[in-house]
């Protein structure tokens, strides 16, 4: 029989290897190769299921809410991806990171957090769990490792940031922020969403819990939404009690299945996602009709040399900030004027998207780079495209907004 890769720790193979093989299992009753979508809600019960814990992951398939028979293939791979333990997988990557704040924290316990991050966290964090369950905060800037540092206080439980932040692009420096984590017995959760493995793995350079949206990179293609929580079986186990069994953050097999068909490509996708990226932000940063470029693999980005060493100089992400010259007005001509970036949400598709992030979008505690506010922002995903028509159409567009240099 043809040797299958080790599912639980990702000696055995390369990344690309596991990217194809992980959490692949073979169709017991067809022989198929690929692992079957099962949309079933409910599977057969022993002979005596009288004592079962209706609410157990533990005594196997029983109902899909608890876990399907495809969400456990996902996970194996996704925990296997990232060289941990366990990962529970949910619906969305919100869904995902309120699984972990909801789970592991209680009323009057303290959160340290970045004070970029994606703005539902800020809403969640400092707005929901504070207003109805006197969850306290503090939002921080996590370059400031003293300020960091400074905020911790003897209720507080983690500490939450984002590797490359939505939407500035600022980095979070993991093994800092895990030794100031460890030092004062916190826990330090990471969203990765920009930064999925095997392009960088937080939790080798000591983070507790990693989060991704698999809505993006993972996924890949734009077309179905899920999130993972990835770590410690023991802390993993109990996000999934909490957050999915009993209060219903399961993702759907159907997206499940996608997210392991979409995620087979991941190293692949990465390695040319982010060497576009670098070359676009070079056209940009190049061009006077643009008015600033944050990308961390440029040397102007105040973090790139972080960025260089953290990441290991395989990249700097495929997420870039920028504004051309002008106004809010300015702005949106020139996105009418692109022809293949196309203007919608999200990050990490094969398609280029691009998004005008208004004042108000931006919510959060509104810390945010004076140029933001100044010219507007909007942040570019880079897709799969060649990457000279990417440059092309952003070239045009320039052109077409400002008439020609
Ligand atoms: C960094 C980050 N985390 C989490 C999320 C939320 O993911 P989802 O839309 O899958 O809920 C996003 C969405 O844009 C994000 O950018």
């Amino acid at each position: 029989m043809k040797p299958t890769p080790d599912k639980h720790n990702h000696t055995t193979v390369h990344d690309a290897t596991w990217a194809v093989h992980g959490g692949k299992n073979v169709d017991k009753g067809t022989g198929a190769l690929r692992t079957p979508l099962i949309m079933a809600n409910s599977y057969l019960l022993p002979d005596d299921p009288s004592n079962m814990n209706w609410s157990s992951v533990d005594d196997g398939l029983v109902y899909s809410r608890n876990a399907s028979a495809t969400q456990v293939a996902l996970e194996e791979k996704l925990a296997g991806m990232e060289g941990a333990e366990a990962a529970a997988a949910f619906a969305t990557g919100v869904a995902a990171l309120h699984g972990v704040f909801f789970s592991l924290l209680n009323t009057g316990d303290h959160v340290v957090v970045s004070n970029i991050t994606y703005g539902a966290v800020y809403r969640l964090i400092g707005e929901l769990l504070s207003d109805k369950y006197g969850i306290e905060s503090t939002f921080v800037d996590v370059d400031d490792l003293e300020a960091v540092q400074a905020a911790i206080r003897p209720n507080t439980k983690l500490i939450h940031a984002e590797t490359i932040a939505n939407p500035t692009t600022k980095i979070a420096n993991v093994p800092a922020l895990a030794s100031i984590a460890k030092e004062a017995g916190v826990l330090l959760t990471i969203d990765a969403t920009f930064t999925p493995a095997p392009f960088y793995r937080s939790l080798h350079d000591g983070a507790d819990l990693v989060i991704h949206s698999l809505t993006k990179y993972i996924n890949g293609h734009g077309d179905a939404m899920g999130g993972v929580v990835i770590g410690r079986k023991e802390l993993v186990q109990r996000i999934r009690h909490d957050a999915i069994v009993d209060a219903g953050g399961a993702i759907s097999p159907f997206n499940a299945w996608m997210i392991m068909r979409g995620s087979v490509t991941l190293p692949l996708r990465l390695k040319q996602q982010f060497s576009t990226a670098e070359k676009v932000a070079a056209v940009l940063e190049s061009d006077p009709r643009v008015a600033y470029v944050l990308y961390p693999g440029l040397e102007s980005h105040p973090q790139h040399e972080l960025a260089t060493k953290q990441f290991g100089g395989r990249g700097y992400g495929g997420v870039m900030a920028f504004a051309v010259e002008g106004n809010s007005d300015a702005q949106n001509r020139f996105i009418k004027n692109l022809k293949v970036i196309t203007s919608a949400l999200s990050v990490g598709h094969d398609d280029s998207l691009i998004v005008h992030v208004g004042r108000n979008a931006l919510g959060g505690s509104g810390n945010y780079p004076a140029c933001f506010y100044k010219y507007g922002h909007l942040r570019l995903s880079i897709g799969l495209e060649d990457p000279e028509d990417l440059v092309d159409d952003i070239l045009r567009a320039l052109d077409a907004t400002f008439g020609g240099i």
